[in-house]
């Protein structure tokens, strides 16, 4: 039975601002980012999602499609995202079979609790290698047609009053001079890394995730001051603890649940949903505009514990 729409994404999204859009995303058969990927296709994309294992993988694929009446997704496991080659050819795959990249989430990432005595040189490189080399590797597989994505974008912008994705076209008038070329309403060339918050204060048993997240935000940063001249956006979505997920199972002492929810300063944890909609928030319109930012999507969660 197809997943009830209010379990994924909000009622504020209008169908259809993704029609012909493909979202290709690392991670894409976990707890957040199926969410992520489901809205988007519900949203009228069609989308590729990677992750390691196959069975899983071709399993959430088939889930998310269910999402809207034709929606093409594919899912292709046995990708390490350590591996530049891997991701070149999910890429290739994607491309061939979908037409192109508009909307990339790299959101592969691996995660333990370990104090840094235990930690072994090969279990720290391990994350650092999956979550920022992995992160890397998916810019770099997919940046190409990113970049593809965001002139061909620019060019419907300017010669067709940016009807992409709108209901009503717009009567925006295009001009060459650069400082006041319209917004390019329609979207592509996008790309989102979820990070986390806990670099910003520290935590213990997390200081491999830490330095990898920090990683993460960093690669992000230079992605929207390097590629923002070519049209690309770069964000980051930094989840808080969000209920049902693998991260915070692993991290969380199941008897110590209720009392951490009830302390979260809005007394809950956050939803799937929630990390869905700051997704399609910045792949949409109106997220044009936003780049090198991070989305926390954590309910003041980290401000409560740094305690400010
Ligand atoms: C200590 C550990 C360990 C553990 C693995 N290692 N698990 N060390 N405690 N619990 C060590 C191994 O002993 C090994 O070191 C090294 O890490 C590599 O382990 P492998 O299993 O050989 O490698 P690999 O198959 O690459 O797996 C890496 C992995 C993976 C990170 C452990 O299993 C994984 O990704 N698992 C979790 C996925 C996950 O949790 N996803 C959700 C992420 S949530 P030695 O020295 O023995 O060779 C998230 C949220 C972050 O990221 C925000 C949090 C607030």
């Amino acid at each position: 039975m197809p997943l009830p729409k209010t379990e994924y994404l909000s009622d504020s999204w209008k169908d259809g601002i993704f029609a012909n859009k493909v979202v290709f995303c690392t991670g894409g058969a976990g707890t957040i980012c199926s969410a992520q990927v489901r809205a988007l296709v519900h949203l009228g994309a069609n989308a590729c999602i990677i992750g390691r294992n196959v069975e899983k993988t071709e399993r959430v694929a088939q889930d998310i499609a269910t999402a809207r009446p034709g929606a093409k997704v594919i899912g292709i496991g046995s990708v390490d995202v350590r591996k530049l080659e891997n991701l070149q050819e999910a890429v290739e795959r994607c491309v061939k079979e979908l037409g192109g990249i508009d909307f990339v989430i790299a959101g592969a990432a691996g995660n333990f609790l370990a104090s840094i005595e235990q930690l072994s040189v090969n279990a720290f490189k391990s994350v650092m290698d999956i979550d920022v080399l992995g992160s890397y590797n998916t810019l770099k597989a997919t940046l190409p047609y990113l970049r593809e994505s965001a002139s061909k974008h620019r060019m419907d912008s300017k010669t067709r009053g940016c009807t992409i994705g709108r209901p009503e076209p717009l009567s925006i008038v295009a001009t060459d001079n650069p400082s006041v070329q319209p917004s390019p309403i329609g979207t592509g060339g996008r790309i989102i890394f979820v990070s986390a918050t806990i670099h910003y204060r520290g935590m213990p048993f997390q200081s491999h995730v830490s330095v990898a997240k920090a990683g993460i935000d960093a690669l992000s940063h230079s992605v929207a001051i390097e590629y923002g001249p070519r049209g690309l956006t770069s964000n980051i979505i930094a989840p808080g603890p969000i209920a049902q997920t693998e991260g915070l199972e692993r991290l969380l002492p199941s008897d110590a649940l209720e009392a951490y929810t009830k302390a979260q300063p809005l007394g809950r944890f956050g939803h799937v949903r929630d990390i869905a909609d700051a997704t399609v928030y910045l792949f949409s319109d109106t997220g044009s505009y936003v780049s090198g930012q991070t989305l926390v999507v954590d309910g003041a969660n980290w401000r409560m514990s740094a305690g400010g």
